[in-house]
């Protein structure tokens, strides 16, 4: 695996492999399954799999967790080598945003609300680094998981927008055993604030069922979050996106804020 730390670098890297199809699995680090997943799907469906490791900083409001953030790039590469990768692109900020940078990407009304209500100007920062990684690695495809499903609507938007002419593949979350999706923002969670994070898709399911049977998901969902009052909502709401419906809830456990969703009608292929 070809580790590459500038944008000369990963260019160079990828010039041999210019033939064939290329995939890129965009990251922050500290991988779980979930990487794993867009990973997988990357290198089944690619002949040449690059993943980027960056905690961008232009995505962190000011009184987020940009500064601890988990990161240990030995244990993220040595996952990247594991699932294949051929090249692993670890920039620094300087290297993305050199000095004198001021070019911005904002998707007008996907970016807005939800996410952005709590977290403005998140979706200026994930669009801006993913059409910068898109222009470095010039990918055939590109995953990201269903859990962000607003900044999966956001990229989408953006490749559409803008013609970038790149599939952008939407893998399914994956969960715990006890349905918590994972996120690396779960190293945060004391055991007792992980145990009391379940209700969190258990409210989720509790409106996908009354979806099923006519009524109103999102109402049902507050109320089943209502019975845990250890988490505190932040918003709960279906999102109407490109013919999907889509459940989506972010609440707090303690400090640490967690975003998740189900799909009620549609989905992503
Ligand atoms: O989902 C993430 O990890 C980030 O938002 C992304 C897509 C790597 C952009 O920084």
């Amino acid at each position: 695996m070809i580790v590459a730390r500038t944008v000369a670098e990963a260019r160079a890297g990828l010039e041999p492999r210019r033939g064939g199809s290329v995939g890129l699995v965009p990251t922050m680090g500290a991988l779980h399954a979930g990487h794993r997943a867009l990973l997988a799907a990357a290198r089944a469906e690619c002949d040449t799999v690059v993943a980027s490791v960056f905690v961008n900083p232009a995505q962190f409001g000011p009184n987020e967790d940009l500064d601890r953030y988990p990161r240990d790039e030995a244990s993220d590469l040595a996952a990247l080598e594991e699932a294949g990768v051929d090249l692993a692109f670890v920039p620094s900020a300087g290297e993305m945003y050199p000095p004198g940078f001021q070019t911005w990407v904002e998707v007008a009304e996907l970016g807005r609300g939800l996410e952005d209500d709590s977290r403005p100007g998140h979706f200026r920062g994930v669009a801006t680094v993913c059409l910068k990684l898109f222009a470095i690695v010039r990918p055939d495809r590109a995953y990201f998981g269903q859990k962000d499903a607003q900044q999966a609507e956001v990229v989408t938007r953006m490749v559409d927008d803008l013609a970038l002419g790149i599939d952008v593949r939407v893998v399914p979350t994956v969960r715990d055993e006890d349905g918590l999706a994972l996120s690396s923002r779960n190293a945060y969670l004391s055991p007792e604030e992980r145990r009391t994070a379940r209700a969190l898709p258990r409210a989720l399911a509790a409106g996908a069922e009354a979806h099923r049977e006519g009524g109103d998901p999102a109402a049902a969902a507050r109320a089943a979050l209502a019975a845990e009052p250890r988490v505190a909502p932040d918003y709960v709401e279906v999102a109407h996106w490109n013919g999907r419906a889509v459940l989506v809830a972010a609440a707090r456990v303690g400090s640490t804020r967690l975003i998740d969703n189900v799909v009620l009608e549609g989905g992503w292929e």
